[in-house]
């Protein structure tokens, strides 16, 4: 059976469509799951797909996502900003990562300009709203098939 990707999504992304709408757009978490799933399903993939508020949740499932995933997409959310546990968490994985980012964090203040995630990520999408999580699968989908 194929290895499913992980879409990863950290603290307040559960907020989403409530939490500033003017940054983060209308759609909900639950919206971006089934948007995810659909697209998944056209490339042939599977998707799990988790939200955690919690910095050691997340650590713990990037752990999980190196046994058993073929790829990790995720939108940690503040901590992309602050966690050198995170980035720690990435460097020790096997599979690819895409970091997403529902608003332009290079558009936004100084301190969202900087990513631990980013130097170990094989790419970065940000500022395309919940469409970046489809851009994500698509070309994780690209890598996984030809290397690119
Ligand atoms: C975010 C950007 C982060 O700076 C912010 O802390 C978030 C959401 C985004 O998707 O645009 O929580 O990751």
């Amino acid at each position: 059976m194929p290895k499913p990707i992980f879409v990863l999504n950290g603290p307040n992304l559960n907020r989403l469509g409530l939490r500033e709408p003017a940054v983060y757009g209308a759609e909900t978490l639950s919206d971006i799951e089934k948007r995810c799933s659909a697209r998944a399903h056209t490339l042939g993939l599977e998707v799990v797909f988790r939200q955690t508020n919690h910095e050691g949740e997340l650590v713990d499932w990037i752990h999980e996502a190196s046994e058993v995933a073929a790829a990790i997409i995720v939108n940690a959310g503040a901590y992309t900003h602050t966690s050198l546990a995170i980035h720690d968490a990435f460097r020790a994985v096997e599979p690819p990562v895409i970091e997403v980012h529902l608003s332009n964090i290079h558009a936004r203040e100084a301190v969202r300009h900087h990513s631990y995630i980013a130097p170990v990520a094989l790419g970065v999408i940000c500022g395309f709203g919940a469409t970046g999580y489809e851009l994500a699968l698509e070309a994780i989908h690209k890598h996984l098939t030809d290397g690119s």
